[in-house]
């Protein structure tokens, strides 16, 4: 068993979050994660009203008793997104853990985070946001690098270097990732001084993953080669799985197209069709390279059993070469 300050803190028995993902992190599956021993996380987002939030949590409440958290989008939205109401419906149903991504937290909503006792957690990628949201009162800060799938921001740093650096400077625990898909990676990942592992692409490749079988044995079958970075020319920057949709954003982006044109391509709509449907390229799926070391499709509770006991094979290996 591998105890760290994250485990401790939220009570979970293995040092492993499973990474917000829009339309995929619902409720069945933030369950299935929090049941398997790490932090499932609901992506808020994907609600458009209060009553089906409200559902969405009464439904994980009622599927486990382990903790959960819920992911605050902080990013620019094309719906406008009233992030108080789902912070109200949270303080109601005595949500926990709040999970912040994007851009810095607005103060009224980290004192509303802070008041409700919530532990709070904001995800970034580089040291300088980490330092600025320890200030603002985070309790932990996520940080995944240029490895990733989804949003990579414009620093570009990569996980090796990027997780200790953040470690280093600042005091509240520290959670890594971008690219981690084994128990290799979360040995790796603890040793650079994090205190848990971070996994949104290996995490696709479950059964209990909403996403159609079609993409789930793409990914299966795709290599650390197959992600390439879209949109940064609307300063999104995202690392995302090489289709046909991913390549014509390129191409548009190279060609100086409209944001209009480019919308047509990269709106959501077209990748939750791609997951409910498995057609491959009607949409962009964030991918991180990790995908390459990606091999099958267990369940969330196989998956974590298995690389947990990896990275505590690949420790103890690792302490019995130390030559006294
Ligand atoms: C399909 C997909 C969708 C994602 N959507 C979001 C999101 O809506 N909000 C967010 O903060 N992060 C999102 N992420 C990032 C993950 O939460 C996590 O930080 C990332 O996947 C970790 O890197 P890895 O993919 O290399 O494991 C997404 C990632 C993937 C793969």
């Amino acid at each position: 068993m591998i105890e760290t300050k994250l485990t401790k803190l939220l009570g979970i028995k293995y040092p492993i979050v499973g990474g917000t993902m829009m339309w995929i992190t619902t409720a069945d599956f933030v369950a299935a994660i929090s049941n398997a021993g790490g932090l499932g996380i609901l992506a808020s987002a994907v609600y458009p009203s209060r009553e089906e939030f409200e559902v969405a949590i009464d439904s994980i409440q009622k599927q486990t008793d382990k903790p959960f958290a819920v992911n605050i989008n902080l990013f620019p939205a094309m719906r406008a997104i009233d992030n108080n109401e789902y912070v109200d419906v949270m303080v109601d149903r005595g949500v926990k853990v709040v999970e912040t991504s994007g851009h810095s937290a607005p103060e009224e909503l980290c004192k509303r985070f802070k008041d409700a006792g919530m532990t709070w957690i904001h995800k970034c990628v580089g040291v300088k946001y980490a330092l600025k949201v320890q200030k603002m009162g985070a309790d932990m800060v996520t940080v995944v690098g240029y490895e990733n799938g989804g949003a990579t921001g414009r620093l570009d740093i990569c996980t090796m270097v990027l997780v200790p650096t953040v470690v280093d400077a600042v005091d509240v625990p520290v959670i890594g990732g971008g690219g981690i898909s084994d128990g290799r990676g979360i040995a790796a990942i603890l040793a650079l001084g994090a205190e848990g592992v971070i996994m949104g692409t290996r995490i696709m490749a479950t059964m209990e993953c909403p996403i159609h079988d079609n993409l789930k044995q793409a990914l299966v079958g795709a290599s650390e080669l197959d992600t390439m970075l879209i949109m940064r020319s609307i300063n999104a920057t995202h690392r995302v799985w090489v289709n046909d949709a991913a390549k014509k954003c390129h191409d548009l982006e190279e060609a100086k197209a409209s944001f209009e044109e480019l919308y047509e391509v990269i709106k959501g709509d077209n990748a939750k069709k791609m997951y409910d449907d498995g057609d491959l390229d009607v949409g962009i799926v964030s991918c991180g390279q990790g995908v390459g070391l990606t091999h099958d499709v267990p369940t969330v509770a196989v998956l974590f059993d298995r690389i947990m006991k990896e990275a505590e094979e690949r420790i103890s290996a690792l302490s019995g070469q130390i030559v006294r």
